[in-house]
């Protein structure tokens, strides 16, 4: 087999879109966020290169499930792991696996603080703790603060290893938005009023891409950057002015045309028989929704060799049709790569708003039958 659809992983765009976040934040340490298969790019491959090439000694994860698998494959590397959602502290199973394999959960409540306290075995395990500032989804609540410096004082605890925020808006102004002025405000006092009761703040974090792109937060010890490290602005339309990161695309998404043919005007194409709305060319792609590109892409515009075209019809789970003016008709050809994003050719920021996606879902939907291929420049 000559081609197929693959993801191409450039691992020198990762190291220079690291390079360009330690240029915003050279005194912060990169905290990366590697969830969801590294945002779909491969979450072993990557972060070992992150760890052995760029230095990096911090991984956040979504589960601890992907936390141990990352601590199992590279178990000859050293580096820190978090696990930011599902924790499951409450099964005596994983207390197991964040105790012997040194993976940090975040705490997100008190329940779940009230068990490393009173857990003789955690009497010594890092303390990390998540506020809720105003994103209302999981975290701490600010309020609580008299009540969890009481518990760690009960418990002869003197330090909070890391402390967290996360912004609900950082693809808005960091400035100009009041739910980021105020998670910023929130998180300030919550420093403060830790430090004046006695509890050192080992290491603290607040931002993640948008909030980075924008020079926000980075006087913490740690930034938790994630969308940015794989090249995409994670700004809004509107901020993209206020941003001062230019990241490299790491990803190219490829695919191949496994036929082309000729259409008239009202000939239909694939499943429930749609019909082309002119005389053109239509290129099948062998890329479908059994590859994590779906259905609702339908109508997406697509470029190939300086010709626009439309995804026309149904997706397929094998196959998509996309349909180019009559004038493509020489050039255009079965068995050409077909490049769907990329650096170079192929706009995923256009893909993703005609898709009414972000560029978060694109890269996490793309399912196991892509094959990640790894280059270096
Ligand atoms: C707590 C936390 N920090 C950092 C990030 C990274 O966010 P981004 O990909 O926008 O940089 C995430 C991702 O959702 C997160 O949940």
């Amino acid at each position: 087999m000559k081609f197929r659809s693959r993801l191409v992983v450039n691992l020198s765009n990762l190291a220079h879109n690291y390079n360009e976040i330690k240029k915003l934040a050279p005194s912060s340490e990169v905290l990366f966020m590697v969830k969801a298969d590294g945002y779909g790019h491969g979450m072993i491959s990557v972060a070992r290169y992150a760890q052995t090439e760029l230095g990096v000694r911090n991984f956040g994860c979504a589960t601890i499930s992907e936390a141990l698998k990352l601590r199992e494959e590279l178990n000859d590397l050293e580096f820190d792991i978090y696990v930011f959602s599902d924790i499951q502290l409450e099964l005596l199973e994983n207390a197991d696996i964040y105790l012997k394999r040194r993976i940090i959960p975040v705490i997100s409540n008190v329940s779940e603080l009230d068990y490393i306290l009173h857990t003789p075995e955690f009497k010594y395990f890092p303390i990390c703790l998540k506020f809720n500032t105003g994103m209302n989804r999981l975290g701490l609540d600010p309020n609580d603060a008299p009540l969890i410096l009481s518990r760690l004082k009960q418990h002869g605890r003197n330090s909070i290893h890391h402390l967290i925020q996360h912004y609900a808006n950082a693809s808005y102004g960091m400035d100009t938005d009041e739910k980021n002025i105020l998670q910023r405000k929130r998180f300030e006092e919550l420093k403060n009023y830790f430090r004046e009761n006695g509890i050192t703040l080992e290491r603290t974090s607040q931002s993640n891409s948008g909030a980075i792109e924008q020079k926000t937060g980075l006087m913490e010890t740690h930034i938790r950057p994630g969308l940015m490290m794989y090249g995409p602005t994670s700004l809004s339309d509107e901020f993209k002015d206020k941003g001062f990161f230019k990241g490299k695309l790491v990803s190219k998404l490829e695919t191949y045309i496994l036929r082309t043919f000729e259409v008239k005007k009202g000939d239909t194409v694939g499943y429930n028989s749609t019909p082309c709305p002119s005389d053109g060319i239509i290129a099948v792609l062998a890329i479908g929704y059994g590859d994590g590109f779906f259905n609702r892409y339908s109508g997406a515009h697509l470029n190939h060799k300086g010709f626009e075209g439309k995804i026309i019809g149904r997706v397929s789970m094998d196959m998509t049709h996309v349909f180019f003016p009559v004038e493509a008709k020489n050039h255009i050809k079965a068995h050409e790569v077909f490049t769907i994003w990329g650096e170079n050719e192929g706009d995923l920021l256009r893909f993703s708003e005609e898709t009414k996606t972000i560029p978060y879902e694109l890269f996490c939907s793309l399912l196991p039958r892509i094959p990640r291929v790894y280059r270096l420049n």
